[in-house]
């Protein structure tokens, strides 16, 4: 049985054919550099440059596959949430591939995607608390079977990922800014300086005092040293990294210890940051945590996972609707 993934609800243009052993046959990604003057994603610019390369991701996905469309069994796109133009292309891809060769359409919850993306290489045992941390997100999910999810927490302001890049944007680091900040983090002193962490209560995250305190300070270096930046950019990036990543480590500490799980999961954007990554090695040996950490190129939208969770569906007989639309907020399960 062979799915085609496609994703395109982002910035990420991406399709994959996956069997039922989760095993990924041919895969094709192309993330769009159209946003990097911009300093963010542009929606409209987004939706243009999904319609431009989404036949090319689909062939070369198939070529690298050596297979034709005839040998699918199922098609599948992400339907939301994302920005709709996206969105848009790749349900109308998938649906008109679905319904030339007649076969079903799946539509998967891009969230649910990125939750089940951990089993692209792991047989992850259920439940375990994912993290999901991106430039849109940032929760924390216990997963407790497909289909079946719990979210703890999630950021009452900014995205992880949002902090990332609104602090390397002050700092002149362009966009998208994480993976700025985490190589020049890799040389700096991470204690050098601190910045405010917030204080909610439960599973909820915040990082828009953490970001208005980065700004107020270098206000204050940048009056005394016009070349602060210049002078202590490695040291800012480690800092900040280490704040964010404590931030994020201290609530799922507490969703560990509260719900007994120890099967811990990251996923997102933001799980690329390799102060994250080391810090979930290191929650691994001192708390005996089992942690799963996709790799690099499966932290980033794909479309693996999107043929990985439309498998699930498959099997459930979960098929959308031809006529269904997508959609940017609403989402098929409301706990996402
Ligand atoms: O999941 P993703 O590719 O797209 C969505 O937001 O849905 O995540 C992008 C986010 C951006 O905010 C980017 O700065 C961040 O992930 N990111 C990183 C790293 N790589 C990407 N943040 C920190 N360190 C990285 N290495
Ligand atoms: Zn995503």
């Amino acid at each position: 049985m062979i799915v085609l993934g496609i994703e395109s609800s982002c910035d990420d243009t991406g399709a994959a054919l996956v069997t039922d052993q989760k095993e990924i046959l041919g895969e094709a990604l192309q993330s769009q550099e159209e946003h990097k003057q911009y300093g963010g994603v542009v929606p409209e610019i987004a939706a243009r440059a999904h319609l431009e390369h989404v036949d090319e991701m689909i062939s070369v996905c198939l070529q690298r596959a050596h297979m034709d469309l005839s040998q699918i069994d199922a098609v599948a796109a992400s339907a939301g949430p994302g920005l709709i133009g996206g969105v848009v292309v790749g349900v109308m891809s998938a649906k008109a591939i679905a319904l030339a060769l007649n076969k079903p359409f799946v539509a998967v919850n891009h969230l649910e995607g990125h939750a089940l993306c951990a089993r692209i290489a792991h047989p992850i045992e259920f439940p375990y608390l994912l993290l999901l941390v991106s430039g849109g997100h940032c929760q924390i999910l216990v997963v407790k079977n497909v289909g079946e999810y719990q979210r703890l927490g999630t950021t009452i302001d900014d995205a992880a990922g949002e902090a990332f890049d609104k602090v390397a944007k002050m700092l002149g680091l362009g966009y998208p800014g994480g993976p700025v900040i985490d190589k020049l983090a890799r040389q700096g002193n991470p204690e050098a300086f601190s910045f405010a962490k917030p204080n909610i209560p439960g599973y909820d995250y915040s990082f828009s005092g953490l970001k208005t305190s980065f700004l107020y300070n270098l206000r204050d270096w940048i009056k005394d040293d016009p070349d602060f930046i210049e002078h202590h950019k490695e040291d800012l990036a480690a800092s900040l990294e280490k704040t964010i990543v404590d931030i994020l480590m201290k609530k799922l500490r507490l969703a560990v210890k509260d719900t007994g799980i120890k099967h811990v999961a990251v996923a997102g954007g933001v799980s690329a940051n390799n102060g994250l990554r080391n810090a979930f090695h290191d929650h691994a040996r001192r708390y005996g945590w089992t942690v799963y950490i996709p790799r690099f190129s499966y932290t980033t939208d794909n479309a693996a996972m999107i043929g990985i969770t439309a498998h699930f569906k498959y099997h459930d007989h979960d098929f959308c609707d031809i006529n269904a639309p997508a959609f940017a907020r609403i989402i098929a399960d409301p706990s996402l």
